[in-house]
């Protein structure tokens, strides 16, 4: 019988069997027969069906909604490959939930993105691997290696291919994210405009000041998630009443919760581009102003140069 000998497996969980598929394709690797399935009382079973002794495993779940039951498959198949003699575990978790609960925002609350890295390598992972981590000082919560990729060569690419540069403004919606958003409008040579959100007194409502001259631009904000989508709605009109041509946002994480996927429909964006790291709803595939752009690719070179130790960070030279 064939040994595996430090071969590439990949194991996906349940929350995005679209992207897992993709990324077992670019690898020309199928994904490795495993059951993941519910009790009657929603408990979760995991039955790797393949021989993984001595392999390189990768194993493919974002923990996006419902985050705590993905989490806890992402756990558990770590869990039983591991029992299972996997030489080495890679959890690869496109989309971090959990990731905006990196400090302690008040008195007595906790830092749910430190519990969660503490989990994971709990349950097994030797490494990790993710994309656009919502603050990077994240993969200090581990102590294995953790591999923060970006999203930023696919949007660049569909960027470039779609607009006129020399008329573009990079927006950052918020003064945290203007590294993200710098980093971006440097790749296309665009200026970076930032929006100031101030509450200037308790009980009244935020004032956004743009930074920047946008008047007669078209707009791109960049920022790491959507979630409600009002972050992306208010500055789409702040920027139109300061005189934007046009507005779209690319964001790594589409996690749009709620009437999300509606507030942006009828909001003044032209266009939200997401990726695929979280699986698109129904709603967000038909969505009249939302388009998904696949990071399987790039997930799928990741996960190749891991296997075969050449290096990572190259891919976004
Ligand atoms: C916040 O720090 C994040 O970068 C996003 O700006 C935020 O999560 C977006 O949330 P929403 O879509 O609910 O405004």
């Amino acid at each position: 019988m064939a040994s595996n000998n430090g071969a590439m497996r990949l194991v996906a969980g349940n929350s995005n069997r679209a992207l897992s598929e993709a990324v077992g394709a670019y690898l020309a690797t199928p994904l490795t027969k495993a059951v993941v399935r519910r009790f009657a009382d929603m408990e979760i079973f995991v039955e790797i069906q393949e021989n993984v002794r001595g392999a390189d495993v990768f194993v493919l779940q974002s923990t996006s909604f419902p985050a705590n039951d993905h989490l806890m498959e992402l756990l558990i198949i770590m869990d039983a490959l591991r029992r299972a003699s996997a030489r080495r575990i890679t959890a690869v978790v496109p989309y971090f939930g959990y990731a905006r609960q990196d400090r302690k925002p008040g008195p007595r609350t906790p830092i749910s993105a430190k519990l969660v890295a503490n989990l994971i390598t709990r349950a097994g992972a030797d490494r990790v691997m993710t994309v656009d981590l919502h603050a990077g000082q994240i993969q200090g919560f581990f102590d294995i290696p953790t591999d923060n990729l970006y999203a930023s060569p696919v949007m660049v690419r569909d960027i470039r291919e779609r607009f006129d540069l020399s008329t573009l403004m990079v927006v950052s919606p918020d003064v945290g994210g203007v590294v993200r958003a710098r980093g971006l409008a440097k790749r296309i040579n665009a200026p970076l405009a930032i929006i100031d959100k101030r509450r200037e007194r308790a009980g009244e409502s935020e004032v956004m000041n743009v930074i920047g001259e946008v008047d007669g631009r078209t707009c791109i904000l960049i920022d790491d998630i959507v979630d409600s989508g009002g972050t992306l709605v208010n500055a789409a009109e702040a920027l139109l009443l300061q005189g934007a041509s046009d507005v779209y946002a690319y964001i790594s994480h589409g996690v749009l919760s709620g009437g999300a996927v509606k507030r942006l429909a009828d909001s003044k964006l032209k266009e939200l581009v997401i990726t695929d790291s979280i699986e698109p709803t129904a709603a967000v595939r038909t969505a009249r102003n939302i388009r998904v752009l696949s990071i399987a690719t790039l997930i799928g070179e990741a996960i190749g140069r891991t296997a075969s130790e050449e290096s990572v960070s190259s891919l976004f030279d």
